[in-house]
């Protein structure tokens, strides 16, 4: 299936966008059709009123069309989604066809706190409620996220570890019921 991997926060050292790596090469490796948007291409100027989406905005809302399914891998900030992930989401409701509505979204945090970015994934879900996609009921978090990730972006707590796959594989059967 084609896959979009979007997330990560503007750090060269993301924990978050390390984790996005490791879940794209897990994606990858069960034969889907992966692209990632991070970093750079995150960069997008802040949305206002009539102003013109730039080429990167537009790459992500035409990658976003042809996707079947979305993994967002957000950092928490203040228990809220961080400003550029916010800000590239509400560009993408403005540009038309929405690509929205009944889209699956598969939703991931890490964090070096104890909940491992899980309050920021509820504000992630009001704002994909509004738009209209769907965001499948687990997530994958990974609490103390700066030393239960390896270098590869594993997480290497038990619990963590064993979830992956199976919410990984849960996603990925949602998608392809609904394509
Ligand atoms: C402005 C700001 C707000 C933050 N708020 C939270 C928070 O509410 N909950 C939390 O677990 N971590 C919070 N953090 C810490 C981040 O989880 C931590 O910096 C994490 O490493 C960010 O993700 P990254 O490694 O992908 O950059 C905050 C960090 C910043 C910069």
């Amino acid at each position: 299936m084609r896959l979009v991997l979007l997330g990560g926060s503007l750090r060269a050292a993301s924990l978050n966008l390390r984790l996005l790596r490791y879940l794209m090469r897990e994606l990858e490796a069960r034969g889907h059709q992966v692209s990632a948007y991070t970093g750079n291409a995150l960069r997008l100027p802040l949305y206002e009123d009539g102003a013109v989406p730039t080429t990167k905005a537009r790459a992500l809302h035409a990658a976003l069309c042809e996707a079947e399914g979305l993994v967002i891998v957000s950092p928490e900030y203040n228990a809220g989604i961080p400003g550029h992930l916010k800000n590239a989401v509400d560009w993408l409701s403005t540009l038309r066809p929405s690509p929205w509505p009944g889209l699956p979204v598969l939703l991931c945090a890490a964090s070096p706190g104890a909940f491992g970015g899980a309050r920021g994934l509820m504000a992630w879900r009001v704002t994909l409620a509004n738009m209209g996609a769907l965001a499948l009921p687990e997530a994958i978090t990974v609490p103390q996220a700066d030393q239960e990730l390896d270098a590869d972006g594993a997480p290497t707590e038990a619990r963590a570890a064993a979830l992956v796959p199976k919410i990984l594989d849960g996603f990925l059967s949602l998608t392809a019921k609904l394509r």
